[in-house]
């Protein structure tokens, strides 16, 4: 099941009397090498962002300020996890449905990405989506 291999990632985290500083290096603090990065901000309260799943893209969240949870599901069960640390990022493989809720005032989501940006690597229909994840289609028989 997709959703054993999310973790939450510990990142470094350089504490000084100046302010803390948080770096990430790709495929060393993260599975993958960093081709694309990206944010939300300015999110209004009540809104939910993401909907949707990757075939091939991987993903690090991070909440760089405030907090917001993230809704998954492989298809085959669901979990929530509350980011709030700016010292800590969610890895996301393929083939998992997100949901990006409850965003505090002010919260930054930043989001390093494997791959650039392509409309083709996602599925945005839930249900289209299951059905690959439970292997009812021919789409996706390796992973
Ligand atoms: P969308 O995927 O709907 O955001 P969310 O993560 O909340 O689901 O993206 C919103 C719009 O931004 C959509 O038209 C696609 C575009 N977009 C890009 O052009 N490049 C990107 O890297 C991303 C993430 C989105």
């Amino acid at each position: 099941m997709k959703l054993k291999e999310v973790k939450k990632i510990k990142l470094p985290k350089i504490e000084d009397h100046r302010g803390n500083l948080t770096f990430i290096e790709g495929n060393n603090h993260i599975p993958f090498s960093i081709a694309r990065v990206y944010y939300l901000y300015d999110v209004p309260g009540g809104v939910e962002r993401g909907g949707h799943a990757h075939k091939q893209l991987e993903q690090l969240i991070i909440a760089a300020s405030g907090s917001f949870d993230v809704v998954l599901d492989d298809g085959y069960s669901k979990k929530k996890v509350t980011l709030n640390r700016s010292y800590y990022g969610l890895y996301l493989p393929t083939m998992v449905w997100r949901e990006l809720t409850n965003f505090s005032s002010g919260a930054v989501c930043l989001v390093l990405a494997s791959l650039p940006y392509n409309e083709r690597d996602y599925y945005r229909d839930y249900d289209e989506f299951k059905k690959v994840a439970w292997g009812l289609t021919g789409e996706r028989k390796k992973k």
